[in-house]
Protein backbone atom coordinates (compact mmCIF):
# COMPACT_ATOMS: atom_id res chain seq x y z
CA UNK A 1 0.00 0.00 0.00
CA UNK A 2 0.72 3.56 -0.99
CA UNK A 3 1.91 5.65 1.76
CA UNK A 4 -0.23 8.65 -0.02
CA UNK A 5 -3.56 7.22 0.40
CA UNK A 6 -5.93 8.51 3.02
CA UNK A 7 -6.25 5.53 5.11
CA UNK A 8 -1.91 5.51 5.41
CA UNK A 9 -2.19 7.36 8.43
CA UNK A 10 -2.78 7.49 12.41
CA UNK A 11 -5.62 9.94 13.27
CA UNK A 12 -4.77 13.49 14.62
CA UNK A 13 -5.47 12.17 18.09
CA UNK A 14 -3.37 9.10 17.96
CA UNK A 15 -0.37 11.09 17.03
CA UNK A 16 -0.86 13.99 19.52
CA UNK A 17 -1.01 10.98 21.97
CA UNK A 18 1.62 8.83 20.77
CA UNK A 19 4.54 12.50 21.05
CA UNK A 20 3.12 13.98 24.09
CA UNK A 21 3.28 10.25 25.76
CA UNK A 22 6.79 9.71 24.20
CA UNK A 23 8.06 12.99 26.03
CA UNK A 24 6.46 12.56 28.93
CA UNK A 25 7.51 9.08 29.41
CA UNK A 26 11.27 10.05 28.71
CA UNK A 27 11.08 13.10 31.19
CA UNK A 28 9.55 10.63 33.30
CA UNK A 29 12.60 8.07 33.65
CA UNK A 30 15.08 11.42 33.46
CA UNK A 31 13.06 12.45 36.60
CA UNK A 32 13.46 8.84 38.05
CA UNK A 33 16.31 8.89 38.16
CA UNK A 34 16.94 12.09 39.12
CA UNK A 35 14.95 12.98 42.82
CA UNK A 36 17.04 13.32 45.13
CA UNK A 37 15.19 13.05 47.85
CA UNK A 38 13.24 16.03 46.76
CA UNK A 39 9.92 15.58 48.07
CA UNK A 40 8.44 18.16 45.28
CA UNK A 41 9.84 15.70 42.44
CA UNK A 42 8.09 12.40 43.86
CA UNK A 43 4.88 14.57 44.15
CA UNK A 44 5.69 15.36 40.44
CA UNK A 45 6.59 12.08 39.28
CA UNK A 46 3.66 10.32 41.06
CA UNK A 47 1.20 13.00 39.08
CA UNK A 48 2.35 12.87 35.85
CA UNK A 49 2.92 9.11 35.99
CA UNK A 50 -1.08 8.66 37.14
CA UNK A 51 -1.60 10.95 34.22
CA UNK A 52 -0.02 8.70 31.97
CA UNK A 53 -1.90 5.45 33.81
CA UNK A 54 -5.03 7.40 32.43
CA UNK A 55 -3.67 8.16 29.38
CA UNK A 56 -2.74 4.96 28.39
CA UNK A 57 -6.25 3.92 29.20
CA UNK A 58 -7.93 6.32 26.85
CA UNK A 59 -5.04 5.18 24.13
CA UNK A 60 -5.77 1.81 24.09
CA UNK A 61 -9.37 2.40 24.02
CA UNK A 62 -8.43 5.19 21.39
CA UNK A 63 -6.88 2.63 19.30
CA UNK A 64 -9.81 0.08 19.49
CA UNK A 65 -12.12 2.22 18.16
CA UNK A 66 -9.70 3.57 15.15
CA UNK A 67 -7.85 0.68 14.14
CA UNK A 68 -4.31 1.41 13.19
CA UNK A 69 -3.23 2.10 9.30
CA UNK A 70 -2.66 -1.02 7.54
CA UNK A 71 1.48 -1.86 7.68
CA UNK A 72 3.07 -1.31 4.33
CA UNK A 73 3.49 -4.44 1.91
CA UNK A 74 7.03 -3.91 1.35
CA UNK A 75 7.57 -5.11 5.39
CA UNK A 76 9.04 -8.29 5.56
CA UNK A 77 7.05 -10.79 7.99
CA UNK A 78 9.68 -10.84 10.58
CA UNK A 79 9.91 -7.03 10.65
CA UNK A 80 6.02 -6.66 10.50
CA UNK A 81 6.53 -9.07 14.00
CA UNK A 82 8.82 -7.81 15.59
CA UNK A 83 7.28 -4.10 15.12
CA UNK A 84 3.77 -5.78 16.38
CA UNK A 85 5.85 -7.12 19.20
CA UNK A 86 7.14 -3.65 20.62
CA UNK A 87 4.16 -1.77 20.09
CA UNK A 88 2.11 -4.27 22.32
CA UNK A 89 5.21 -4.44 25.12
CA UNK A 90 5.21 -0.64 24.67
CA UNK A 91 1.43 -0.83 26.01
CA UNK A 92 2.11 -3.18 28.19
CA UNK A 93 4.61 -1.68 30.39
CA UNK A 94 2.79 1.65 29.79
CA UNK A 95 0.10 0.23 32.12
CA UNK A 96 2.61 -1.95 33.96
CA UNK A 97 5.08 1.07 35.01
CA UNK A 98 2.80 3.56 36.55
CA UNK A 99 0.78 0.90 38.18
CA UNK A 100 3.98 -0.66 39.59
CA UNK A 101 4.54 3.07 40.98
CA UNK A 102 1.09 3.08 42.82
CA UNK A 103 1.91 -0.09 44.33
CA UNK A 104 4.93 1.04 45.64
CA UNK A 105 3.66 4.46 47.26
CA UNK A 106 0.87 2.39 48.40
CA UNK A 107 2.79 -0.17 50.05
CA UNK A 108 5.35 2.04 51.44
CA UNK A 109 5.81 2.09 55.03
CA UNK A 110 6.57 5.50 54.80
CA UNK A 111 3.17 6.35 54.03
CA UNK A 112 3.65 9.75 52.18
CA UNK A 113 0.48 10.69 50.40
CA UNK A 114 0.05 11.33 46.68
CA UNK A 115 -1.74 14.70 45.71
CA UNK A 116 -1.90 15.30 42.10
CA UNK A 117 -0.25 18.58 40.94
CA UNK A 118 -0.75 19.44 44.67
CA UNK A 119 -4.67 19.79 44.41
CA UNK A 120 -6.15 16.23 44.10
CA UNK A 121 -5.71 13.58 46.75
CA UNK A 122 -4.83 10.51 45.30
CA UNK A 123 -5.65 7.10 47.30
CA UNK A 124 -3.04 4.46 47.75
CA UNK A 125 -4.47 1.33 45.82
CA UNK A 126 -6.82 -0.48 47.49
CA UNK A 127 -6.38 -3.64 49.70
CA UNK A 128 -2.61 -2.93 50.21
CA UNK A 129 -2.50 -1.39 53.71
CA UNK A 130 -1.96 -5.09 55.06
CA UNK A 131 0.99 -5.29 52.77
CA UNK A 132 2.87 -2.06 54.16
CA UNK A 133 5.19 -3.85 56.51
CA UNK A 134 6.88 -6.35 56.71
CA UNK A 135 6.96 -7.15 52.95
CA UNK A 136 10.79 -6.09 51.95
CA UNK A 137 10.54 -9.31 49.58
CA UNK A 138 7.53 -7.63 47.51
CA UNK A 139 8.92 -4.23 48.31
CA UNK A 140 12.03 -5.13 46.32
CA UNK A 141 9.73 -7.15 43.57
CA UNK A 142 7.50 -4.08 42.90
CA UNK A 143 11.01 -1.69 42.89
CA UNK A 144 12.57 -3.87 40.36
CA UNK A 145 9.41 -4.11 37.88
CA UNK A 146 9.43 0.03 38.36
CA UNK A 147 12.73 0.62 37.54
CA UNK A 148 13.75 -2.35 35.39
CA UNK A 149 10.57 -1.19 33.26
CA UNK A 150 12.67 2.11 32.39
CA UNK A 151 15.42 0.23 31.18
CA UNK A 152 12.91 -2.13 28.94
CA UNK A 153 11.16 0.46 27.47
CA UNK A 154 14.97 2.06 26.68
CA UNK A 155 15.97 -0.88 24.73
CA UNK A 156 12.23 -1.28 22.95
CA UNK A 157 12.98 2.25 22.08
CA UNK A 158 16.38 1.94 20.08
CA UNK A 159 14.49 -1.00 18.14
CA UNK A 160 11.42 1.56 17.32
CA UNK A 161 13.22 4.32 16.31
CA UNK A 162 15.95 2.39 14.36
CA UNK A 163 12.36 0.66 12.59
CA UNK A 164 10.85 3.98 11.83
CA UNK A 165 14.31 5.43 10.65
CA UNK A 166 15.19 2.28 8.35
CA UNK A 167 11.56 2.00 6.94
CA UNK A 168 11.62 6.53 6.59
CA UNK A 169 14.60 6.36 4.91
CA UNK A 170 14.81 3.04 3.00
CA UNK A 171 13.27 4.70 -0.26
CA UNK A 172 9.65 2.75 0.14
CA UNK A 173 7.26 3.18 3.07
CA UNK A 174 7.53 6.83 4.69
CA UNK A 175 6.56 4.59 7.87
CA UNK A 176 7.39 7.66 9.80
CA UNK A 177 4.95 9.95 8.09
CA UNK A 178 2.49 7.79 9.47
CA UNK A 179 2.82 9.14 12.68
CA UNK A 180 3.93 12.70 12.01
CA UNK A 181 1.83 15.71 12.88
CA UNK A 182 -0.03 16.99 9.56
CA UNK A 183 1.73 20.51 9.74
CA UNK A 184 5.05 18.92 9.56
CA UNK A 185 4.44 17.72 6.05
CA UNK A 186 2.62 19.52 3.09
CA UNK A 187 2.64 15.89 1.40
CA UNK A 188 1.27 13.49 3.72
CA UNK A 189 -2.37 12.71 3.48
CA UNK A 190 -4.94 14.59 6.05
CA UNK A 191 -5.54 12.48 9.38
CA UNK A 192 -8.80 10.24 8.68
CA UNK A 193 -12.01 11.00 10.75
CA UNK A 194 -11.75 9.67 14.19
CA UNK A 195 -14.06 7.73 16.35
CA UNK A 196 -15.25 7.51 19.70
CA UNK A 197 -13.32 10.66 21.34
CA UNK A 198 -16.26 10.95 23.48
CA UNK A 199 -15.88 6.89 24.76
CA UNK A 200 -11.96 6.85 24.85
CA UNK A 201 -11.45 9.93 26.79
CA UNK A 202 -15.03 9.98 28.79
CA UNK A 203 -14.48 6.54 29.76
CA UNK A 204 -11.18 7.39 31.88
CA UNK A 205 -11.95 10.75 32.83
CA UNK A 206 -14.18 8.61 34.55
CA UNK A 207 -12.65 6.20 36.16
CA UNK A 208 -10.43 8.95 37.00
CA UNK A 209 -13.31 11.11 38.87
CA UNK A 210 -14.72 8.39 40.31
CA UNK A 211 -11.07 7.33 42.33
CA UNK A 212 -10.18 10.74 43.06
CA UNK A 213 -13.89 11.26 44.60
CA UNK A 214 -13.42 8.26 46.46
CA UNK A 215 -10.77 9.87 47.73
CA UNK A 216 -11.73 13.03 48.40
CA UNK A 217 -15.43 11.49 50.21
CA UNK A 218 -13.56 9.43 53.14
CA UNK A 219 -10.84 11.97 53.97
CA UNK A 220 -13.84 14.44 54.52
CA UNK A 221 -15.89 11.37 56.31
CA UNK A 222 -12.80 11.04 58.78
CA UNK A 223 -13.29 14.78 59.49
CA UNK A 224 -17.07 14.59 60.40
CA UNK A 225 -18.48 16.07 63.68
CA UNK A 226 -16.61 15.73 66.94
CA UNK A 227 -17.90 14.04 69.61
CA UNK A 228 -19.22 16.16 72.60
CA UNK A 229 -16.79 15.80 75.71
CA UNK A 230 -18.36 12.81 78.16
CA UNK A 231 -19.85 12.77 81.51
CA UNK A 232 -16.36 11.31 82.66
CA UNK A 233 -15.10 15.13 81.92
CA UNK A 234 -15.00 18.19 84.70
CA UNK A 235 -17.97 20.23 84.98
CA UNK A 236 -16.78 23.51 83.13
CA UNK A 237 -17.15 26.59 84.51
CA UNK A 238 -15.20 28.58 81.31
CA UNK A 239 -17.09 28.96 77.90
CA UNK A 240 -14.42 29.16 75.40
CA UNK A 241 -14.77 31.22 72.54
CA UNK A 242 -13.96 28.72 69.78
CA UNK A 243 -13.85 31.66 66.74
CA UNK A 244 -11.29 33.60 69.00
CA UNK A 245 -9.09 30.29 70.32
CA UNK A 246 -6.32 28.12 68.27
CA UNK A 247 -5.05 24.80 69.19
CA UNK A 248 -1.68 24.67 66.92
CA UNK A 249 1.03 23.02 66.44
CA UNK A 250 4.72 23.70 65.13
CA UNK A 251 8.68 21.83 64.35
CA UNK A 252 10.85 21.66 61.84
CA UNK A 253 10.84 20.00 59.02
CA UNK A 254 14.03 19.52 56.53
CA UNK A 255 15.37 22.55 58.18
CA UNK A 256 12.55 24.92 57.71
CA UNK A 257 9.71 25.52 60.43
CA UNK A 258 6.79 24.45 59.70
CA UNK A 259 3.13 25.00 61.60
CA UNK A 260 -0.19 23.75 61.35
CA UNK A 261 -3.46 24.03 63.20
CA UNK A 262 -6.31 21.58 64.12
CA UNK A 263 -9.65 22.87 62.80
CA UNK A 264 -11.89 20.98 65.12
CA UNK A 265 -11.76 20.41 68.82
CA UNK A 266 -13.84 20.90 72.00
CA UNK A 267 -12.33 21.54 75.19
CA UNK A 268 -14.24 21.36 79.04
CA UNK A 269 -12.39 23.47 81.33
CA UNK A 270 -12.58 24.18 84.95
CA UNK A 271 -10.55 26.80 86.44
CA UNK A 272 -10.30 28.35 89.16
CA UNK A 273 -6.89 30.66 90.03
CA UNK A 274 -8.22 30.79 93.60
CA UNK A 275 -8.09 27.12 94.08
CA UNK A 276 -5.95 25.57 91.29
CA UNK A 277 -6.11 22.30 93.35
CA UNK A 278 -10.15 21.84 92.25
CA UNK A 279 -9.16 23.14 88.29
CA UNK A 280 -9.21 20.61 85.46
CA UNK A 281 -9.23 20.95 81.47
CA UNK A 282 -10.14 18.23 78.98
CA UNK A 283 -9.71 18.76 75.21
CA UNK A 284 -10.69 16.08 72.67
CA UNK A 285 -8.65 16.99 69.36
CA UNK A 286 -10.01 15.40 65.70
CA UNK A 287 -6.70 15.26 64.46
CA UNK A 288 -7.91 14.49 61.12
CA UNK A 289 -9.31 18.13 60.84
CA UNK A 290 -4.94 19.32 60.84
CA UNK A 291 -4.08 21.90 58.13
CA UNK A 292 -0.49 22.99 57.61
CA UNK A 293 -1.32 25.16 54.64
CA UNK A 294 0.32 22.62 52.56
CA UNK A 295 -2.16 19.85 51.11
CA UNK A 296 0.64 17.29 50.99
CA UNK A 297 1.51 17.56 54.51
CA UNK A 298 -2.40 17.83 55.55
CA UNK A 299 -2.68 14.39 53.75
CA UNK A 300 0.52 12.40 55.06
CA UNK A 301 -0.12 13.45 58.52
CA UNK A 302 -3.58 11.41 58.40
CA UNK A 303 -1.65 8.15 57.38
CA UNK A 304 -1.14 5.58 59.67
CA UNK A 305 2.20 6.39 60.03
CA UNK A 306 1.48 9.77 61.64
CA UNK A 307 -2.24 10.06 63.09
CA UNK A 308 -3.60 7.14 61.85
CA UNK A 309 -7.28 9.37 61.39
CA UNK A 310 -8.70 6.30 60.19
CA UNK A 311 -8.13 3.92 63.30
CA UNK A 312 -7.58 6.74 65.77
CA UNK A 313 -10.41 9.68 64.75
CA UNK A 314 -9.55 11.19 68.25
CA UNK A 315 -6.90 12.38 70.89
CA UNK A 316 -7.04 13.89 74.05
CA UNK A 317 -5.12 16.54 76.07
CA UNK A 318 -5.77 16.57 80.09
CA UNK A 319 -4.82 19.40 81.87
CA UNK A 320 -4.21 18.09 85.63
CA UNK A 321 -1.98 19.67 88.82
CA UNK A 322 -1.78 23.13 87.88
CA UNK A 323 0.80 25.60 89.76
CA UNK A 324 1.36 28.98 89.66
CA UNK A 325 4.14 30.13 88.35
CA UNK A 326 4.24 33.94 88.81
CA UNK A 327 2.00 36.80 88.26
CA UNK A 328 -0.82 35.46 85.72
CA UNK A 329 1.60 32.71 84.83
CA UNK A 330 1.23 29.12 85.27
CA UNK A 331 2.46 25.47 84.67
CA UNK A 332 0.42 22.39 84.30
CA UNK A 333 0.85 18.87 83.26
CA UNK A 334 -0.31 18.30 79.76
CA UNK A 335 -1.56 14.29 79.33
CA UNK A 336 -2.09 13.89 75.41
CA UNK A 337 -3.52 10.42 74.28
CA UNK A 338 -3.14 9.71 70.74
CA UNK A 339 -3.03 6.66 68.56
CA UNK A 340 -3.61 4.68 72.06
CA UNK A 341 -0.18 6.28 73.23
CA UNK A 342 -0.09 8.21 76.17
CA UNK A 343 2.62 11.25 77.31
CA UNK A 344 3.11 13.76 79.80
CA UNK A 345 4.74 17.06 79.48
CA UNK A 346 4.66 20.19 81.07
CA UNK A 347 2.82 23.02 79.33
CA UNK A 348 3.42 26.61 80.54
CA UNK A 349 0.81 29.19 80.18
CA UNK A 350 -0.12 33.02 80.91
CA UNK A 351 -3.51 33.45 81.92
CA UNK A 352 -5.04 37.44 82.17
CA UNK A 353 -8.40 37.65 83.53
CA UNK A 354 -10.34 40.52 83.21
CA UNK A 355 -13.74 40.38 84.67
CA UNK A 356 -15.18 37.20 82.82
CA UNK A 357 -13.11 37.10 80.46
CA UNK A 358 -9.77 35.58 79.82
CA UNK A 359 -6.66 35.26 77.53
CA UNK A 360 -4.56 32.51 77.50
CA UNK A 361 -1.38 31.88 75.57
CA UNK A 362 0.28 28.58 76.34
CA UNK A 363 2.84 25.99 74.77
CA UNK A 364 4.01 22.35 75.42
CA UNK A 365 6.80 20.42 73.99
CA UNK A 366 5.84 16.92 73.24
CA UNK A 367 7.88 14.23 71.51
CA UNK A 368 7.09 12.45 68.35
CA UNK A 369 8.61 9.59 69.96
CA UNK A 370 6.37 9.36 72.61
CA UNK A 371 3.77 8.80 70.56
CA UNK A 372 4.62 6.86 67.71
CA UNK A 373 4.73 9.52 65.18
CA UNK A 374 6.86 9.32 62.03
CA UNK A 375 8.93 6.24 63.82
CA UNK A 376 9.00 4.02 60.41
CA UNK A 377 9.73 7.07 58.21
CA UNK A 378 12.31 9.27 60.58
CA UNK A 379 12.69 7.76 63.84
CA UNK A 380 16.07 9.79 64.34
CA UNK A 381 14.40 12.92 63.36
CA UNK A 382 16.64 13.62 60.45
CA UNK A 383 13.81 15.32 58.55
CA UNK A 384 11.25 16.11 61.13
CA UNK A 385 12.17 17.48 64.58
CA UNK A 386 11.40 14.94 67.21
CA UNK A 387 10.31 18.21 69.36
CA UNK A 388 6.76 19.36 68.53
CA UNK A 389 5.69 22.20 70.07
CA UNK A 390 2.02 22.10 70.40
CA UNK A 391 0.48 26.18 71.55
CA UNK A 392 -2.74 27.43 72.80
CA UNK A 393 -4.09 30.52 72.32
CA UNK A 394 -7.62 31.47 73.18
CA UNK A 395 -10.29 33.26 75.01
CA UNK A 396 -13.08 31.94 77.49
CA UNK A 397 -15.64 33.53 79.28
CA UNK A 398 -16.34 32.65 83.09
CA UNK A 399 -20.04 31.19 83.48
CA UNK A 400 -20.36 30.41 86.84
C1 LIG B 1 5.11 5.84 32.87
C2 LIG B 1 5.23 6.14 34.11
C3 LIG B 1 6.47 6.06 34.95
C4 LIG B 1 7.79 5.92 34.59
C5 LIG B 1 8.38 5.81 33.19
C6 LIG B 1 8.56 5.89 35.82
C7 LIG B 1 9.93 5.76 35.88
C8 LIG B 1 10.67 5.74 37.03
C9 LIG B 1 12.11 5.57 37.10
C10 LIG B 1 13.03 5.40 35.92
C11 LIG B 1 12.45 5.58 38.40
C12 LIG B 1 13.86 5.44 38.99
C13 LIG B 1 14.06 4.01 39.39
C14 LIG B 1 15.44 3.76 39.89
O1 LIG B 1 15.67 4.01 41.07
O2 LIG B 1 16.26 3.30 39.10
C15 LIG B 1 11.25 5.76 39.18
C16 LIG B 1 11.20 5.81 40.55
C17 LIG B 1 10.03 5.95 41.28
N1 LIG B 1 8.77 6.07 40.78
FE1 LIG B 1 8.24 6.05 38.85
N2 LIG B 1 7.73 6.01 36.88
C18 LIG B 1 6.43 6.11 36.39
C19 LIG B 1 5.26 6.24 37.13
C20 LIG B 1 5.21 6.28 38.51
C21 LIG B 1 4.00 6.37 39.27
C22 LIG B 1 2.58 6.45 38.71
C23 LIG B 1 4.36 6.39 40.59
C24 LIG B 1 3.50 6.46 41.82
C25 LIG B 1 2.24 6.84 41.87
C26 LIG B 1 5.80 6.30 40.63
C27 LIG B 1 6.54 6.28 41.79
C28 LIG B 1 7.89 6.16 41.83
C29 LIG B 1 8.64 6.11 43.08
C30 LIG B 1 8.06 6.18 44.48
C31 LIG B 1 9.98 5.98 42.72
C32 LIG B 1 11.18 5.85 43.65
C33 LIG B 1 11.44 4.42 43.85
C34 LIG B 1 12.64 4.20 44.70
O3 LIG B 1 13.14 5.13 45.33
O4 LIG B 1 13.07 3.07 44.72
N3 LIG B 1 6.29 6.23 39.35
N4 LIG B 1 10.18 5.85 38.32
C1 LIG C 1 9.04 6.24 24.84
C2 LIG C 1 8.79 6.66 23.64
C3 LIG C 1 7.84 6.02 22.66
C4 LIG C 1 6.82 5.14 22.86
C5 LIG C 1 6.36 4.56 24.20
C6 LIG C 1 6.23 4.84 21.59
C7 LIG C 1 5.15 3.98 21.42
C8 LIG C 1 4.58 3.69 20.21
C9 LIG C 1 3.49 2.78 20.02
C10 LIG C 1 2.81 1.99 21.14
C11 LIG C 1 3.20 2.75 18.70
C12 LIG C 1 2.15 1.88 18.02
C13 LIG C 1 0.94 2.67 17.72
C14 LIG C 1 -0.19 1.72 17.36
O1 LIG C 1 -0.17 1.18 16.25
O2 LIG C 1 -1.06 1.54 18.20
C15 LIG C 1 4.11 3.65 18.04
C16 LIG C 1 4.12 3.88 16.69
C17 LIG C 1 5.09 4.67 16.09
N1 LIG C 1 6.12 5.36 16.69
FE1 LIG C 1 6.51 5.43 18.63
N2 LIG C 1 6.89 5.52 20.62
C18 LIG C 1 7.88 6.25 21.24
C19 LIG C 1 8.79 7.05 20.62
C20 LIG C 1 8.94 7.20 19.26
C21 LIG C 1 10.00 7.94 18.59
C22 LIG C 1 11.12 8.69 19.30
C23 LIG C 1 9.77 7.85 17.27
C24 LIG C 1 10.61 8.46 16.20
C25 LIG C 1 11.32 7.84 15.39
C26 LIG C 1 8.58 7.04 17.08
C27 LIG C 1 7.99 6.72 15.89
C28 LIG C 1 6.87 5.96 15.70
C29 LIG C 1 6.28 5.67 14.42
C30 LIG C 1 6.80 6.12 13.06
C31 LIG C 1 5.18 4.84 14.64
C32 LIG C 1 4.25 4.25 13.60
C33 LIG C 1 4.74 2.87 13.32
C34 LIG C 1 3.90 2.15 12.33
O3 LIG C 1 3.12 2.78 11.64
O4 LIG C 1 4.05 0.94 12.26
N3 LIG C 1 8.11 6.66 18.31
N4 LIG C 1 4.95 4.20 18.99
Amino acid sequence: MKASSPASRYTAVAVGLHWAMAGLILFMIWLGWNMDDNEARYQLHKSVGITLLFLTIARIAWRLLNPPPPEPATLKPWEEKLSHFVHIAFYALMVIIPLAGWLLVSISPFQISTVLYGAVDWPHLPFTSGLRQGNELLHGIVENIHSKGAWVIIVLLGLHVAGAVKHEFDGEEGVLKRMMPGLFGQTSPPSPPARGAVVAFGSSLLLFALIAAAALLGSSGQASGLAKASGAEPNGNWAVDYSASEIGFSGIYDGKPFEGVFGKWTAQVAFYPEDLSSSAVSVLVEPGSVTTGTKLYDSTLREAEWFNTGAFPQATIVLSGFESSGEDAYVATATMTLKGRETSVPLTFELEINGNQATLDGSAVFSRKALDLGQISDAGASWVSDEITVTVKGTATRTD
